[in-house]
């Protein structure tokens, strides 16, 4: 019996091991022998039935041997509510209310890979109760547009924050037994035109900064499933795109997981079948009847779809199926998950600015107004696919209200009209007229009478606390913005806020940056409060009233006006239209029996997206170019000062396999505790290559004590100064001086320290 247990330890150690050992790719492959020998008793129709959607949300496993269909759900931040099995409309369940996490954006902005590793243990194992087998998320996509429309489900304007975030995402949804179907893969950076542009990009900049999150959560985060996106590049779809799917990802990253098209974003059975694509989502009109038609023919060996079972099956074999009887026996949502959401949201928030230390609200404030319908928006749905059912959803009325100290007053106006845009008009003449809350158009004027319901109230308020900024139909899935100007008139309101009552602070509520030009200089203080999932308003509340300092940092660059952006400075965006017509209907590629779809909606129109600006996307452009912006990459104020102690490098010349290693002492300097997020960027002293001014490298978020000073560490391994030589089609190493700039955002560097390499 001894004798058994240890050898049963032995084994269960040793397989421990492995995993730790096994890299995370190959560690899909552990059961290849098996599915191996599944696939040679399959019938050509059996595997193709494994290749496109079954329902909306999965696709079908092998009945006959007992293999479990696998099960979809967004991502990626909730697990989506349950949808009626041919469509995306609600299935009307009680039991699927799954946690609201902060957006993309807000969880950016913490810089915590911890955070983030912790958030998608909150998700992977959310969808495990769902029953859930991946997740179709994260969204990771660089933020090259200030418009876009996914802004808020994306990341960061910065290649290293996206990819570091992301791969602990990644970890925690794999290490909490689900899939992650990491999206969309790639260049998808705007929504206009998502289902035809083709993004024109030179390798350099696509590797570099586009490619780079992906390959990290591939290669370290050992992401089991990959999303192509809607847009082509290059020329090519993305669902059929031979450089992206076969040479890049498979080839040179060793991805052995499978990839699942965007909804809708298949475009051909030949293109399909050998560029790349394991499952089309959804429908079966390219690998359906006609794929079997093109193997029959010999236009596509067998081997191909054994290639494609063969990963699916990967993901399958190390994804346990839930039984039916086994989930959605009650909410998703557990408490863990919860206080994983509000934890990140007290981290994300971001104080832009704070003339005078008006913030914290001082002790002597007992009458608050708060000002703007954000206040009491809900931001858990809308923005099409991204949404969640939340159990509840405290707003930031209800946060300040909850956490408002004892004598208190808070009262509240709405001060603008909602905004639902095409949204509402889906909804029909009837709702409305009921609803005259709901404004006409974007840029309607104030209100005359709910402006003077606000104006009156904050006269009368020892403190003003105005939300303004977008909703979830200004930014939103499907199309970018039209610019970024505040919508509803919340300048003019503002203004008339501040002329009643100059004590008034501003809190932004959006997922992506807004032009600030005629809001800044008339707040004294200015928040970012994203939408923060569902404890948001108890989270920003706390920053609020300072019962803890804020430490979230910007994930991208507020510009001073759109046009300086570099795809607006040099022309790439909007593009013109090139071919009127919609042509997901109209592209038709000559298929061994091709099906010819009927064109489906409003037209669209395709374009060509140039990337002209190469890799000076965000913070590179402006530091490079010497554009003044209004709030920089990385900037984030708190209620205390923190010191920067002299930064001393492990060694004055390093080699391509080294490590740099810098430490220094971060104090915190204020009498209340705070966290800091300190920064390490790069910048070449006499390259050659032509680079950015500069570029973030690491980062780490420091919890201080009041008073507490502690030696941080931060490393760059050198091969992460690498660049694309284009000429080489390899990564190679420009030796030379690298200067090391550490500060507390990208534009507030507080020391240099020059190396070799
Ligand atoms: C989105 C994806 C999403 C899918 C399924 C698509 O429209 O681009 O991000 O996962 O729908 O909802």
């Amino acid at each position: 019996m001894k004798k058994l247990l240890l050898f049963v330890s032995l084994a269960i150690l040793m397989a421990a091991c492995n995993k730790q050992t096994t890299p995370p790719q190959e560690r899909l492959t552990l059961h290849d022998a098996e599915i191996n020998t599944i696939i040679a008793g399959m019938s050509l129709e059996e595997k193709v039935e494994m290749l496109h959607s079954k329902t909306n949300m999965s696709s079908e496993g092998v009945p006959r041997l007992g293999i479990q269909d696998i099960k979809y759900c967004d991502g990626p931040f909730g697990i989506r509510e349950e949808g009626v099995p041919n469509g995306f409309a609600s299935a009307g369940w009680t039991t699927d209310s799954a946690t609201y996490f902060p957006t993309g954006s807000a969880l950016a902005a913490t810089w915590s890979e911890d955070l983030a590793y912790k958030y998608g243990v909150g998700m992977g194992t959310e969808a495990r109760r769902r029953g859930k087998d991946i997740i179709l998320g994260p969204a990771v996509n660089i933020q090259r547009l200030p418009v876009g429309g996914r802004t808020y489900e994306y990341l960061s304007e910065d290649p290293v924050l996206a990819a570091l975030l992301g791969t602990s995402y990644v970890k925690g949804v794999q290490d909490a037994g689900t899939a992650a179907c990491i999206k969309h893969f790639a260049l998808n950076n705007q929504e206009m035109n998502r289902g035809s542009v083709n993004v024109v990009v030179d390798e350099r900049t696509m590797r570099e900064i586009y490619l780079k999150p992906f390959e990290l959560m591939v290669k370290e985060g050992g992401a089991m499933a990959v999303m192509p996106a809607y847009n082509k590049v290059n020329g090519d779809y993305c669902s059929e795109n031979e450089h992206l799917l076969n040479e890049i990802l498979r080839g040179e990253w060793g991805f052995k997981g499978m990839t699942v098209s965007d909804w809708g974003g298949t475009h051909s059975t030949m293109g399909a079948a050998l560029h790349g694509l394991d499952v089309q989502m959804t429908g079966d009109s390219y690998l359906g009847p006609a794929l079997i038609d093109s193997v029959k023919a010999g236009k596509v060996p067998e081997s191909v779809v054994d290639d494609k079972v063969r990963e699916i099956l990967r993901v399958r074999y190390t994804v346990e199926a839930i039984p039916e009887d086994k989930c959605n026996l009650e909410t998703a949502s557990t408490p863990e998950s919860r206080a994983t959401a509000y934890e990140v949201a007290r981290r994300s928030v971001v104080l832009l600015k704070n003339e005078g230390g008006i913030l914290p609200i001082r002790k002597d404030v007992k009458k608050i107004a708060v000002i703007g319908r954000n206040a009491v928006a809900l931001t858990q749905s809308g923005g099409m696919g991204a949404g969640v059912k939340a159990p509840y959803e405290v707003t930031p009325l209800q946060g300040l209200v909850n956490r408002a100290p004892e004598g208190v007053e808070i009262n509240y106006a709405p001060a603008y009209k909602d905004y639902m845009g095409m949204f509402a008009f889906w909804r029909g003449a009837e709702f409305l007229s009921d609803h005259p809350e709901i404004a006409a158009a974007i840029d309607e004027p104030a209100d005359p009478e709910m402006l003077a319901e606000a104006i009156a109230l904050a006269a009368d308020a020892d403190m003003v606390i105005y939300f303004f900024g977008t909703n979830k139909f200004i930014e939103t899935e499907g199309s970018d913005r039209t610019d970024i100007d505040l919508p509803l008139d919340q300048n003019a309101i503002a203004e008339a806020l501040v002329a009643a009552n100059p004590n008034t602070v501003g809190v932004m509520i959006s997922g992506g940056p807004c032009d600030l030009s005629s809001i800044e200089p008339i707040l004294p203080a200015l928040v970012q409060g994203w939408w923060n999932g569902l404890e948001g308003g108890n989270a920003l509340a706390d920053i609020l009233y300072g019962n803890i300092a804020p430490s979230g940092k910007l994930p991208f660059t507020f510009p001073v006006k759109l046009a300086d952006s570099p795809a607006y400075a040099l022309d790439n965006y909007p593009q013109k239209a090139e071919i009127e017509g919609d042509l997901f209907g109209n592209m038709y590629r000559q298929d061994v029996k091709g099906q010819r779809r009927a064109p489906m909606g409003p037209r669209r129109y395709a374009s060509t997206a140039y990337y002209s600006e190469g890799p000076l996307v965000g913070y590179r452009w402006f530091d490079t170019k010497s554009v003044p912006v209004m709030y920089a990459f990385g900037h984030g104020l708190s209620y205390v000062d923190f010191s920067y102690g002299a930064m001393k490098a492990n060694k004055a010349e390093y080699g391509e396999n080294d490590v740099i290693k810098v430490k220094f002492k971060l104090g915190n300097t204020g009498s209340m505790p705070a966290e800091e997020v300190a920064q390490l960027y790069v910048r070449r002293v006499d390259g050659k290559v032509s680079w950015p001014v500069k570029e973030l490298k690491a980062f780490r978020r420091v919890v201080l004590a009041a008073g507490e000073t502690k030696t941080v560490t931060l490393e760059i391994p050198v091969s992460e100064l690498r660049y694309w030589n284009e000429a080489a089609g390899d990564w190679a190493l420009e030796h030379g001086s690298i200067e090391l700039l550490l500060g507390s955002a990208s534009d507030d560097i507080r020391q240099t320290l020059t190396v070799k390499i």
